[in-house]
């Protein structure tokens, strides 16, 4: 939440960090600004600073204010958690000669406030951010330097945050430091870089330095120098980022979300074949490019040691927040049928303050795309406490959850820039669907002929996702004559609940319409109150046969005795359910049905695309959200 970029070198700053800023646009688009050092023709420097709620392009109408020559600025686009979303409280924020810009919560705020103004400061905003650059101030007229001003401001202060800091009496060299919120140093040549994230510095750099938690650094153009919160220097280690640029362009597609679900075939391949050992039927949990390690620490832990916690676990606790957490309902089916363990999905903002039972023998998998959430972290943190084994499914490397965690499973979806999330959710079913049947496998709850039975579906998937994606008009057009309905009922049961709720989810997030997950057997103990003809009703049940199946055509029949209108997704062959629905999209079969919910979320996402865009809203930048939730 919130997106930061600054820039200390040779080039024109400005333009540097509003391009930045428009690859961090994800994160939040409140407000935007930029604050650059002018030279004057005394020598001194000045800071000038444009300012806009809204969206990033709301600047470009101040763009004359700040068209000076300057190759030192930071820049801010902004998620509001405290203060309105308007020009005052847009970032940067200035005390004096400091200014800021800042993402996360200050949550002791109040009591800097007061005693900030007992001191007679005043202040130009609600909020809690500016207050930082009061603290910088004072330390720095104290006779400190703008690090040790830095670092000893950071630690009176509460909560995850990440700061960028910079003194028009000291051009050319910017300071920044975190704690929970992240931040990434993009080292150029004769220049360099700050930023929420990669993707925003990666046009110049693929040199880059993940700085921890409770570390500072001192960038200048020639210079960066990492330093703990207790005032010890570190090594820059960087890593070299081999991120493809095109993955962040839109190349021709209208939307980020349209083209992030038509790469899904291709994310689902670069997921799951280094897991697939297709020649032998057998899951590869000993691929070394699948389990990777990357905790602050550096220990890695090897395959036999992921096995041994997998094999010996007296339970699995899955804990993830919105669609990652619709994902892990989904693996939780999964893992306890296959490999029969007790298993518990719930979401991380919930699980974190339940003071729950965890013991040692226990193991966490979170699932996360961003690998920033602030409450899975927190929850990492608290099963890493009791002693457990955590592991991580997280799509974006080397991100915070990765770091904190014992080893991680990469989905290897590619950069996912529409707010709502799609190739991500579909890649970390599949490898949860993986790591079931691997700990199944390894702890002899299946057999060696289910075993191969799900490596080659799972080798088919990506093939059997284009083919359903090709479908895209039969979905357009439903949505299109759906797109004003009252309200939206999706039903499913089993494995098709959790992409019920994911259905609903994208619908209420990019249509902003009022949408229900829910189980079809619940149908009967509330919602079907709701069913009239304006109320649309989706039903998912392609797998053409079986009690669950059975069970909820009975269900569906209800709806259709209540004038419900009915859109089903089912098996092409499924004349039955075909005969009482309104419309249907058909669900290509596949080798093992418990994958048919992973075919069958592609058309969902197509469906909340379609009626969004019918609705005419912003697909990639719903109002009020933002990609990366680092705030609680
Ligand atoms: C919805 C969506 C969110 C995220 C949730 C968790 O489309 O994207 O519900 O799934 O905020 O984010 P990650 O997966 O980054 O932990």
């Amino acid at each position: 939440m919130c997106g930061i970029v600054g820039y200390v070198g040779k080039r024109p700053a400005q333009d540097l960090i509003y391009k930045g800023l428009a690859r961090l646009e994800y994160r939040g688009y409140d407000s935007a600004g930029i604050a650059a050092l002018e030279k004057l023709s005394n020598g001194s420097f000045v800071t000038r600073m444009i300012k806009a709620p809204g969206k990033l392009k709301e600047l470009r109408a101040l763009w004359g204010q700040i068209d000076f020559p300057s190759s030192h600025a930071i820049g801010h686009t902004r998620w509001a958690t405290h203060g309105e979303a308007n020009q005052a409280n847009a970032h940067p924020h200035r005390a004096g000669p400091i200014t800021i810009v800042h993402n996360g919560i200050i949550e002791n705020h109040q009591l800097i406030r007061e005693e900030l103004a007992a001191k007679g400061v005043s202040f130009s905003s609600d909020t809690d951010s500016e207050l930082f650059g009061h603290l910088v101030r004072a330390e720095r007229e104290s006779g400190k330097t703008l690090l040790e001003s830095v670092r000893l401001s950071f630690r009176r202060i509460q909560g995850a945050s990440a700061f960028v800091v910079m003194d028009e009496r000291l051009p050319g060299t910017i300071v920044v430091v975190r704690n929970g919120s992240p931040l990434v140093l993009g080292i150029g040549e004769g220049e360099n870089f700050v930023a929420s994230d990669v993707p925003a510095v990666l046009e110049s750099t693929r040199n880059i330095y993940y700085l921890e938690d409770n570390e500072l650094a001192e960038l200048t153009s020639e210079q960066v120098r990492i330093y703990s919160l207790d005032g010890h220097e570190r090594p820059l280690n960087t890593v070299e980022i081999d991120w493809a640029l095109d993955a962040i362009d839109k190349q021709g597609y209208e939307h980020y979300m349209l083209k992030e679900i038509f790469e899904q075939p291709r994310a689902l391949t670069d997921t799951l074949s280094a897991w697939l050992d297709l020649s032998q039927g057998r899951f590869r949990l000993d691929a070394a490019a699948v389990a990777r390690k990357s905790k602050s620490d550096g220990r890695t832990l090897g395959h036999q040691e992921i096995v041994r916690a997998f094999c010996e676990a007296t339970m699995v606790h899955v804990v993830a927040c919105g669609t990652a957490a619709h994902a892990g309902y989904y693996g939780q089916q999964l893992i306890e049928k296959l490999a029969r363990v007790p298993t518990r999905a719930e979401l991380a903002s919930e699980f974190r303050y339940r003071d729950p039972m965890l013991r040692p023998t226990d193991v966490g998998l979170v699932v996360s795309q961003s690998g920033e959430t602030a409450d899975t972290l927190a929850a990492v943190k608290l099963m890493k406490q009791s002693g457990m084994r955590v592991f991580a499914i997280c799509n974006v490397r080397d991100s915070s959850i990765p770091r904190e965690c014992d080893a991680v499973f990469y989905t290897n979806a590619g950069i996912e820039v529409g707010v709502a999330s799609t190739k991500a959710f579909t890649t970390q079913m599949a490898l949860l669907a993986v790591v079931a049947c691997a700990m199944a496998s390894h702890r002899g709850t299946i057999d060696a002929a289910t075993e191969k039975l799900w490596v080659e579906a799972l080798g088919h998937l990506p093939e059997v996702a284009r083919h359903s994606l090709e479908q895209s008009a039969d979905v357009e057009a439903v949505a299109k004559k759906y797109s004003k309905k009252k309200g939206y009922l999706f039903l499913g049961r089993g494995l098709f609940f959790p992409i019920a709720l994911e259905g609903a989810l994208k619908l209420k997030e990019i249509a902003y319409v009022h949408a229900e997950g829910y189980s079809a057997g619940e149908l009967k103990h509330g919602p079907i109150a709701m069913v009239e003809p304006e109320m649309l009703v989706l039903a998912l049940a392609p797998e053409g046969r079986g009690l669950l199946h059975a069970k909820t055509v009975s269900n569906i029949e209800e709806v259709r005795a209540r004038k419900g209108t009915l859109l089903s997704f089912c098996a092409a062959d499924d004349n039955q359910l075909k005969k009482i629905s309104d419309s249907w999209i058909e669900v290509p079969p596949i080798g093992v049905t418990e994958l048919l919910p992973i075919l069958t979320v592609l058309s969902l996402q197509l469906f909340a695309y379609y009626v969004a865009v019918e609705r005419g809203t912003e697909v990639d930048q719903p109002r009020n959200l933002a990609k990366s939730v680092t705030v609680e």
